[in-house]
């Protein structure tokens, strides 16, 4: 499938999606958020794949938030419409497979709301992070309210989005907003290699494991080891589960069946 404002690309096992308007600093318009949708579909639906990466194109963003020009004429209704089965942030939180978020410059915005979504965020150590939106007298809509305390807490988060500032990457890293900084150039191979390490897991253990940690942040303690119960109930009925053990035991690298 030909895309306008992304660009994908399949290497090995690991799906590459770009966000590629690298002249508007990668700015999510309305295309842009559609083609991401569409392109983590692909990706969902082939069974080659088992991890995916989503970068920007261009020396200078990752995203630089939502396209600032589609905000001068929506209604309140419009907004509120947007939101559900279809909004960007809660399409990528329905990719069931991982999803890494390789941030190679201004992650700002949606753009750090983007990557918040993603289950793990290296970054390099040009990126910069920021909820801006309240210098334009608006607040976070993707998410950034709800996930940024998750990740960094309470204090950190109202002073990002009260401030609307921006932190350079090892100071994201210090509040745990990302998990890696890496020298620039290095950072889609960093990326790349922890994709290919995950992607040498068994596919049916990688995806339940996934579920179970997201589940965390919705569940109370006591319904997620319940539902973590049920997850490892289900692993203990693949092939993959009798082959790890096997493998282990023999002393060879397991042979994943992804079943
Ligand atoms: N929406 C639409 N266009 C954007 C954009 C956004 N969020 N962020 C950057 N752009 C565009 C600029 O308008 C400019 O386009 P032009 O060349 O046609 O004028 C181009 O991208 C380059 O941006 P520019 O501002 O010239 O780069 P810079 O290096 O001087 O500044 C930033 C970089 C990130 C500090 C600055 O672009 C910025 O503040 N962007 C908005 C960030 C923001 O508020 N995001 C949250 C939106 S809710």
């Amino acid at each position: 499938m030909a895309y306008e404002t992304v660009t994908l690309e399949r290497k090995g096992g690991v799906g590459i999606l770009r966000l590629n308007r690298p002249d508007k600093l990668n700015a999510l318009n309305s295309t842009m958020k559609a083609e991401i949708g569409q392109a983590l579909d692909d990706l969902d639906r082939d069974d080659t794949i088992r991890v995916a990466i989503i970068t920007g194109a261009g020396p200078k963003a990752f995203a630089a938030g939502a396209d600032i020009n589609e905000f001068q004429n929506p209604t309140a209704l419009d907004q509120w419409k947007n939101y559900g089965h279809t909004q960007l942030y809660n399409v990528v939180d329905r990719f069931s497979k991982p999803l890494i978020a390789a941030v190679n410059g201004y992650a700002l915005g949606g753009g750090c709301e983007l990557a918040m979504v993603c289950d793990i965020r290296i970054a390099s150590d040009r990126a910069k992070f920021g909820q801006p939106e309240i210098n334009l007298g608006i607040i976070p809509g993707g998410g950034g309210s709800q996930r940024l305390p998750r990740l960094v807490g309470l204090g950190a988060a109202m002073r990002l989005i009260l401030t609307g500032e921006m932190i350079d990457a090892n100071t994201a890293k210090e509040i745990g907003l990302v998990d890696e900084v890496v020298p620039h150039e290095e950072l889609e191979a960093r990326a790349l290699a922890l994709a290919g390490a995950i992607a040498e897991k068994g596919p049916v253990a990688v995806r339940l494991a996934k579920e179970a940690v997201k589940a965390s942040t919705r569940l109370p303690l006591d319904s997620g080891l319940r539902y973590e119960q049920s997850l490892f109930s289900i692993v203990f009925s693949t092939e993959d589960r009798g082959e790890g053990v096997k493998a282990f035991l023999e002393k060879r690298p397991p042979r994943w069946k992804g079943r």
